[in-house]
């Protein structure tokens, strides 16, 4: 059993049947559970890090779109969704990419145990609101990747950062690393149907080869919807430089 074994456990919460047919080795169930309990502290501060992490850059974010709505009177964002990794996922990518279970290890390895979705109106938005919050003297730029501009062979298309942000919590001063996805109504709107689709199973390869020509030509249709409507934005809004 490795350290953090117990830990594991407790994160699966582990159901009756194998409570039932715990082998003691000299312990009890229930000790059992107390010594997981002890180990699992760190495993809790872990994901409530995380969580503040979240919650740091959630915050950032609706700063700028409140700053954004006074100054030209609209919402550069539409919607903010953060999430903390499911132990299930984090454990599955782990095992995926053959790294070894402990904190340390899931801190060093992943960079989207926190994630924040930031959706946006126009594409011209989220370089915009990029620039803007990787301006500011607490980020760290990671890694940018520009999937808008170079969509992934799937078609699909955002804007990630991958960053460093402090927390500060009463232990002192973290830095956590996080995940911030940014794209339009269109990209999520395809993201999100993708992933349904995707994960379908039992394709054969023909029917597989149809759901990525039909994804592909979804992708260039949305794509090609994001450019009239930032032209239209640009139009109403006399920006148009030539
Ligand atoms: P991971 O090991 O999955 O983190 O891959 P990576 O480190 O190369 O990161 P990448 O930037 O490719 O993708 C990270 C995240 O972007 C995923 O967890 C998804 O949320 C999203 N994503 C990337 N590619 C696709 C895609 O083809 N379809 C959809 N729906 N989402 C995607
Ligand atoms: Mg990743």
């Amino acid at each position: 059993m490795s350290e953090l074994d117990p830990q594991i456990m407790h994160l699966m919460r582990v159901p009756q049947g194998v409570r039932d047919s715990f082998p003691s080795g000299g312990i009890s169930f229930d000790t059992f559970l107390d010594l997981a309990d002890a180990e699992i502290e760190p495993v809790r501060r872990m994901f409530a890090d995380y969580q503040c992490a979240c919650m740091e850059i959630e915050t950032k974010f609706k700063v700028l779109n409140e700053r954004f709505s006074v100054k030209y009177d609209a919402n550069p964002i539409e919607s903010i969704r953060t999430r903390v990794k499911s132990p299930e996922s984090i454990i599955r990518k782990m095992h995926a990419k053959n790294l070894p279970l402990s904190i340390e290890s899931m801190q060093k390895n992943l960079d989207d145990i926190a994630g924040i979705r930031v959706i946006c109106s126009f594409q011209n938005d989220i370089y915009m609101l990029a620039d803007k919050f990787l301006e500011q003297d607490d980020i760290t730029l990671i890694k940018k990747k520009d999937y808008i501009t170079n969509p992934k062979p799937s078609g699909y298309r955002s804007l990630h950062l991958i960053v460093e942000v402090p927390i500060f919590t009463e232990e002192g001063k973290k830095m956590m690393r996080a995940e911030v996805q940014l794209r339009t109504i269109a990209m999520d709107f395809w993201a999100s149907l993708e992933h349904k689709l995707r994960y379908k199973k039992q394709l054969t390869d023909e029917q597989l080869k149809e759901l990525s020509d039909g994804l592909t030509k979804c992708s260039v249709a949305t794509a090609e919807l994001d450019k009239t409507m930032q032209e239209v934005y640009d139009k109403v809004h006399g920006l148009q430089s030539q």
